[in-house]
């Protein structure tokens, strides 16, 4: 188990929940992932944007980003390690002290590779694996909706789970695992859209295309060729999506997949 957040984070609660009581009025956000790529962009959107910042990955955040102010709490936790998981559901609803979500971004994903950046597919690469992508991809945005549920329905909240691509055909490079646990997660998103709109939920997807993170290598830029707007992604224009999925204009929208790919997903 890897959660050596909990101690700071127990300490920090008390105090906090009496800043939450003050400052009612702002909006919390539990995003998994947060430690580059989308999920630093993501948070420094909603931060730009006044909401409080809950956040965890394996890894600490780099200094620069601690300055933010409104990022209240990094928790570090393994969300493929299920005891994990729940630590780390405890101590972030110890630290709201009963207050409400009103977003959840399922962002921390993995895409293995081997070391030759041979495509990870059904005939090669250990099962093993697959049930380890499975474990992050799939089954934690799951458990962290079921375990952060009763926040989100009192934040009348939404939730966006980061699909891809790769989940709507053939990659040339994400693996087959990946890309199914990628398509299991998009389906999923119709299933919870449904199972939560009676508790005043919102659940969409968010699938990007080809984005410039540490996820994707230099034998990415031959792909650009194939993308409409020819040229990748950026991790702001993504994070830019997503908190418009959790904003008030998008009140009526749930169970949907928005593409950010610069119409790649058209071929
Ligand atoms: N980049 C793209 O082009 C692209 C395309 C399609 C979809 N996506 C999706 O977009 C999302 C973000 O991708 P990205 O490119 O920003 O990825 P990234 O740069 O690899 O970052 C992934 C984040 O997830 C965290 N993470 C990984 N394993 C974890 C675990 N077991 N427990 C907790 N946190 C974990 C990482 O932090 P630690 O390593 O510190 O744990 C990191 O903060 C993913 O869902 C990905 O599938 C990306």
């Amino acid at each position: 188990m890897n959660f050596s957040g909990d101690q700071r984070l127990s300490s920090a609660a008390a105090g906090a929940a009496k800043t939450i009581e003050k400052d009612a009025a702002v909006k919390t956000l539990i995003l998994s992932g947060a430690s580059r790529g989308i999920g630093h962009a993501t948070v420094a959107r909603f931060s730009k944007e006044g909401w409080r910042i809950v956040t965890c990955s394996r890894e600490d955040v780099p200094d620069d980003c601690r300055r933010d102010p409104n990022w209240s709490h990094h928790v570090t936790a393994d969300l493929a390690d299920p005891q994990s998981l729940q630590a780390f559901v405890k101590e972030v609803k110890a630290f709201l002290d009963g207050g409400p979500i009103h977003a959840l971004v399922n962002n921390a994903a993995v895409s293995p590779k081997t070391d030759y950046k041979e495509r990870l597919g059904c005939l090669n690469g250990d099962i093993a694996g697959w049930r380890e992508v499975f474990e992050l991809n799939f089954f934690a945005p799951l458990a962290l909706a079921r375990g952060f549920a009763a926040p989100l329905r009192k934040g009348r909240g939404a939730i966006v789970n980061i699909t891809s691509i790769a989940g709507h055909a053939i990659h040339p490079f994400a693996g087959s695992a990946y890309s199914t646990s990628k398509a299991a997660l998009s389906a999923l998103t119709r299933e919870m859209a449904v199972e939560f709109a009676p508790i005043g939920v919102r659940v969409n997807a968010l699938a990007p295309g080809e984005i410039e993170t540490a996820m994707i290598g230099p034998e990415y830029e031959a792909l650009i060729p194939r993308i409409p707007m020819q040229r990748m992604g950026t991790p702001a224009e993504v994070a830019g999506a997503v908190f418009q999925l959790c904003s008030s204009d998008f009140s009526y929208v749930t169970g949907t997949e928005v593409f950010v790919t610069g119409g790649q997903h058209l071929f």
